[in-house]
């Protein structure tokens, strides 16, 4: 089947190149010139572990291809993704305004029947706005159809998500549409939920709130347990374990960032009150979230005397998790400026992002670097090389021995042992 996707940020050049795994002809259509020439090169214009090697291998085989050229590459496509973003509007609510403008476009240049799919996170409705957006950009009549197939892939582990799906949600009311979508996912080994294009668009909202639901559950239990001394990791662990419970998404940190809960979480209490039906309980995930930040701050700021005026805090992570070059609502950002509000002295470090530098705001090469003559260092983003750092070459670098893991992914003992004051989220 040869299929379209428009829209080459991470989620739609993922969902391309596993088509290409699965037998399939894809185009990827953008119209950021700069993105199609990065791709047409074999080279990705963001930091997704393992996809630059498959990119490179179906360029060379000719399995994708990549275009500005809206007009042909929907003439020559039968089934659209439609991946582009969903932006979070003023109010809250997601901004459909690229997803309707490639409808249009969609309608416009639509030759024979084709099957538009919206990957994109959209609210519930959407697919219905597709179709009508879809209609005002056609000239003249051709049949089409159009599915919810959401797509629930992490950045950081792209490629392996989209392999190994949970499970398939598609939502249309066409039983060839259906019947046309499961064919190509035919070679995918899990769960398939077929249901009606607003459950499905539901589904994908519910899912990623619940998640941030379970990051905010153990965030402010964290607090409570913090003043407890007990250590929220067991917590995680003893509830974890519950087969009902689950042991994802409970790791207790600075709060979850990203491009997706805060947009998403926000969207879904926007469509809630729209409807007349406000989500009390995301509501709170929200303010727990924001208040995280503030409680791991504050400790630090007790810890280091009650004010951080001139102190050296060295930053280890700026991306919102890792294994990704996105800073969108990164916690460790976050942290950054209320730092800098406090007017301490900062050096930064992190394995891809490069961020611009300020007046009190540096960024290092190396590790080593970043602590010198530092007062603490703050763990605010989980890179897998700050748990293999050599910490006794670090501590004689630094002038104070404080370190303050936003991620608790530190081993609180041997550090204890190395001589550091070591403090995380309640990890007692
Ligand atoms: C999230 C969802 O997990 C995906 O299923 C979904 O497809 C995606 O959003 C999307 O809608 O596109 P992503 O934002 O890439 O994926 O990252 P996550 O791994 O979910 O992490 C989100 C945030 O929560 C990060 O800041 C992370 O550090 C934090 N987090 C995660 C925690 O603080 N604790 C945890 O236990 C897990």
């Amino acid at each position: 089947m040869r299929i379209l996707i428009v829209g080459t940020g991470y989620v739609g050049t993922t969902t391309g190149l596993v088509f290409c795994e699965m037998g399939h002809q894809v185009t990827g259509l953008d119209l950021d010139e700069n993105k199609i020439k990065a791709l047409q090169a074999g080279k990705l214009h963001f930091y997704e572990p393992g996809l630059d090697e498959l990119l490179s291998k179906h360029v060379t085989a000719q399995h994708i291809e990549f275009t500005k050229k809206t007009k042909k590459a929907v003439k020559e496509n039968d089934i659209i993704f439609i991946c582009v973003g969903t932006p979070q509007g003023a109010d809250g609510s997601a901004d459909l305004t690229y997803v309707k403008n490639v409808a249009h476009s969609i309608g416009k240049y639509m030759n024979k029947y084709k099957i538009i799919v919206t990957k994109s996170t959209v609210p519930v409705g959407t697919a219905e706005l597709v179709t009508k957006w879809i209609k005002e950009g056609q000239e003249k009549q051709v049949p089409f159809d159009v599915v919810s197939n959401p797509e629930f892939l992490r950045e950081g582990s792209a490629l392996q998500d989209a392999l190994n799906p949970d499970r398939i949600v598609i939502g249309s009311t066409s039983e060839t549409a259906r019947a046309i979508m499961k064919e190509m996912y035919r070679n995918f080994h899990c769960p398939i939920v077929e249901t009606n294009p607003n459950a499905s668009e539901m589904i994908k909202y519910a899912a990623n709130s619940f998640l941030a639901m379970k990051i905010s559950f153990i965030n402010e239990l964290a607090r409570l347990c913090d003043g407890l001394n007990i250590n929220i990791n067991d917590v995680s662990t003893g509830i974890g374990l519950d087969t009902r419970i689950g042991p994802q998404f409970l790791r207790a940190g600075m709060g979850y960032g990203g491009s997706c809960f805060p947009k998403d979480v926000n969207a879904l209490i926007q469509m809630a009150k729209e409807n007349g039906k406000p989500l009390s309980i995301l509501e709170s995930v929200v303010q727990v979230n924001e208040e995280q930040t503030i409680f791991f701050i504050e400790k630090i700021k007790e810890t280091l005397g009650g004010n951080l005026l001139n102190k050296k805090i060295a930053v280890l992570g700026l991306s919102f998790k890792a294994n990704t070059d996105d800073i969108r609502e990164s916690p460790s950002l976050h942290l950054i400026d209320r730092l800098l509000a406090e007017k301490a002295q900062i050096k930064v470090h992190d394995p891809v992002v490069k961020i611009a530098a300020g007046p009190s705001l540096v960024q290092l090469q190396s590790v080593e670097e970043t602590v010198t003559g530092a007062d603490a260092l703050i763990i605010g983003t989980d890179w897998d090389e700050y748990k293999n750092l050599d910490w006794a070459i670090l501590k004689p670098l630094m002038i104070q021995s404080f370190i303050f893991d936003g991620r608790n992914m530190l081993e609180k003992e041997a550090l204890g042992n190395l001589g550091f004051h070591y403090i995380g989220i309640s990890n007692h």
